[in-house]
């Protein structure tokens, strides 16, 4: 932990503990007296509201093992935990939902970091752990829809793992080693089952890696410079605290909303329909957080090559601390950037739009500039395809390049300058 510790075991029982196992000292200098900039805004609730959402799948999920069934009675024990179990509706909601609300916050943290440069020396490493912990995520979330063995979670199963026969050689032993047989199958059930539940453990170990390296390297502000003085930061408690425990409020009233207004809102109505692989549904479509990187998996004809265009848009995350050449941290004094960034927004929803839609549908049906150009090549495909290459030229090209040649607005000397000489900013 950054600077020196200034904790003191007030009774004789703290103090003999201090000695031995200074866990007190650790969570006071961390989460008590740990000295935060002064100017954080709500964007940096979104960690602390990240480590709910984990702390309520964890918890959610454990209960739900307890009823649930892996094998072919997999979907009849969903639907027993639905309606035998004591509140086994709410604690299914709340984890089938929180699914969602845990991606929602990490999108949000993410386009934070992106945004005010909290991925620039000296914070790489907590930037990379952050992508690790993304890519468990998504492996997790993934594998849990799987889980109750409807027709989506099956499909999306088949689609998914079918993805690693793609590579040459390896695809397909890989892919038979994740199926645990020659197809989509209870042994496969079986494994994701053991995977869903082992990953959420290992996120939360790289979780404590991830807070490690931010206690290190400090936290990033919207000014992006880094504190220099006392009168650049207050004490985590109770500034800190109190703000993200308002923003955790205010998040869980959302949460609700979905839990007991629009349970299945950002579910598939397929999913409540038994596994058949005989019968393919009309549409295979992912979960909504999996959309983008599902349009640009579809954009290219060739399989293998959207495959690696797909996994090539997550290493574009790890790689970004050394894309990014600007000396200016906060996009804030970054005019430039920041309209790069606002189109990159715009890119990544409008890749996930392309990913909702089947192939065959139309941006305007029947009238569409794209189909003018080529009619036998549908419009979404189009319209993902310039999306995409938006997505691979911002981190790519963009990036690299606006850092070099972009002439950024001037920069406040210290944290305190601009927050005491412009109090409403
Ligand atoms: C389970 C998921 C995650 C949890 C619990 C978590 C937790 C946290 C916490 C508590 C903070 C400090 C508070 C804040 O800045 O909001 C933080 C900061 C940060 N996180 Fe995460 N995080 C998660 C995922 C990610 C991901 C996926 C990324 C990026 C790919 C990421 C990148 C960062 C960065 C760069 C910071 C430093 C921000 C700054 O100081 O400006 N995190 N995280």
């Amino acid at each position: 932990m950054s600077g020196q510790s200034t904790y003191e075991p007030k009774s004789a029982i703290t103090r003999w503990m201090d000695k031995r196992l200074p866990v007190s000292r650790l969570v006071w200098d961390s989460f008590v007296d740990y000295p935060t900039p002064r100017n954080l805004n709500y964007w940096w609730t979104f960690g602390g509201i990240l480590s709910l959402c984990l702390g309520v799948q964890i918890i959610t999920g454990i209960i739900l093992a307890m009823h649930y069934q892996v094998g072919p009675g997999a979907f009849a024990s969903v639907e027993h935990i639905m309606r035998d179990v004591n509140y086994g509706w709410m604690i299914r909601y709340i984890h089938a939902n929180g699914a969602s609300m845990f991606f929602v916050a990490v999108y949000v943290h993410m386009l934070r970091g992106l945004y005010y440069g909290s991925y620039k020396a000296p914070r790489e490493v907590l930037w990379l752990l952050g992508c690790v912990i993304y890519l468990l995520m998504m492996a997790t979330a993934f594998m849990g829809y799987v889980l109750p063995w409807g027709q989506m979670s099956f499909w999306g199963a088949k689609v998914i793992t079918n993805l690693f026969g793609a590579l040459p050689l390896v695809g397909k032993p890989i892919t038979i080693w994740l199926w645990g047989g020659y197809a989509v199958d209870y042994p496969t059930l079986n494994r994701f089952f053991s995977l869903h539940y082992l990953l959420p453990f290992m996120i939360a170990g790289v979780v404590i890696l991830h807070i490690w390296a931010l206690h290190v390297a400090g936290q990033n502000n919207p000014t992006g410079v880094e504190p220099k003085s006392k009168a650049d930061t207050v004490a985590f408690t109770p500034y800190a605290t109190v703000k993200d425990g308002f923003a955790m409020s205010l998040f869980l009233i959302m949460f609700a909303l979905f839990v007991f207004y629009l349970p299945n809102a950002l579910g598939h109505a397929d999913n409540y329909t038994e596994a058949n692989p005989l019968k393919t549904p009309p549409h295979i479509v992912p979960e909504w957080y999996f959309l983008p990187f599902y349009a640009i998996l579809r954009a290219i004809p060739d399989k293998l090559t959207g495959v690696l265009a797909m996994f090539g848009a997550i290493a574009c995350l790890f790689a970004l601390p050394w894309l990014d050449t600007s000396k200016v941290k906060s996009m804030r004094y970054r005019p430039q950037a920041k309209l790069y960034f606002v189109i990159f927004i715009v890119a990544c929803v409008v890749l996930g739009f392309c990913g909702a839609h089947a192939p065959d549908d139309q941006v305007i049906p029947g009238l569409s500039a794209f189909q003018l150009l080529d009619s036998n090549i549908n419009s979404f495909v189009w319209l993902s395809r310039i999306a995409a290459l938006y997505y691979f030229a911002y981190f790519l090209v963009i990036t690299p390049l606006l850092g070099l040649r972009e002439t950024p607005l001037a920069v406040p000397e210290s944290i305190a300058a601009p927050a005491l000489s412009h109090p409403a900013e």
